[in-house]
């Protein structure tokens, strides 16, 4: 098996639509007429959430009728606010083809299937145009991919020139061994954790000139604090990330709050500029 085939595997559910359909219903939502933000617990597959998309979007300056493609775009939660908050047209494309034809069911009960599309595909290999993009997001996807210099070279080949790339991964800050699951990975086989100095490197060495640079560890360790208190008071919610992630959410969420209150990792944001 392929590294990009066990990716898949790993992020599989077998009966995920029906799964968040169930849970929608037995929180008074109507599967009929859903509002983007009535998925938001279970569909931002990334640390800060919502939040950290709504941050980046901001930092990506979209407008109308921009071209966006998100790559490893999961169920769609990102791709779903960009369209629907700045009016972008929004593809997005993810090894998972279970993620990539529950984003499209999920994205058409929304109303925003003209605004956003899911095709199945690998960061490695873009089924587009050069140049046929103004914006491209990698939100929470190089940790499954080893070969980041070729990623970075097919998104730098299919954004037009000036067009922004917003990467938005958990990146390796200090020594120390990370303990498996993670969200991402059952095992270090196909988690591929690398420094922000790698990503500036491999970045410039494509062709990007990077613009800006975030780190998120605050943001995520707060709203993770506020989202336990919530959960201690009020219970788990029927919707969460524990959907998509499966029986083992706690154990990889723990994991991953571990790492990050230690300052092993740290969810990094970089907007790059191609020149
Ligand atoms: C942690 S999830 C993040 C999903 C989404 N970006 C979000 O923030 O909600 C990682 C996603 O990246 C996808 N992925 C991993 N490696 C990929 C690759 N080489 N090409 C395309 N998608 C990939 C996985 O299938 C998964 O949907």
């Amino acid at each position: 098996m392929t590294t990009e085939q066990d990716v898949a595997r790993h992020y599989s559910h077998g009966a995920l639509e029906r799964t968040i359909l169930d849970a929608l219903r037995s929180s008074g939502k109507d599967i009929d007429k859903l509002q983007p933000s009535d998925l938001s617990a279970a569909d931002e597959f990334h640390l800060g959430w919502k939040a950290a998309t709504a941050e980046l979007a901001n930092d990506l300056a979209l407008s109308p009728g921009m071209r966006l493609l998100d790559i490893g775009s999961g169920i769609g939660g990102p791709a779903r606010y960009f369209a629907e908050q700045h009016d972008a047209n929004v593809v997005g494309v993810d090894l998972t083809e279970e993620f990539v034809a529950v984003a499209n069911a999920l994205t058409a009960r929304c109303g925003l299937s003209d605004r956003a599309s899911f095709v199945p595909a690998s960061a490695l290999s873009l089924p587009f145009k050069d140049g046929a993009f103004d914006r491209a997001t990698l939100i929470h996807v190089g940790m499954n991919i080893a070969d980041k210099a070729g990623a970075i070279r097919e998104v730098h080949r299919v954004l037009r020139q000036d067009g922004i790339f917003a990467v938005y991964d958990i990146m390796r800050m200090g020594d120390g061994e990370l303990s498996y699951p993670m969200p991402w990975a059952e095992t270090n086989a196909t988690s591929f954790v690398e420094t922000p100095d790698t990503y500036r490197r491999l970045l410039k060495d494509a062709g990007f000139v990077i613009e800006a640079e975030r780190n998120r560890r605050e943001m995520a360790l707060e709203l993770n604090r506020k989202m336990r208190e919530d959960i201690a008071k009020n219970g788990p919610s029927p919707l969460g990330m524990h959907i998509v992630m499966g029986p083992a959410a706690g154990v990889r969420m723990g994991n991953l709050m571990t790492a990050l209150s230690a300052g092993t990792i740290a969810p990094i944001q970089m907007l790059a500029r191609k020149r």
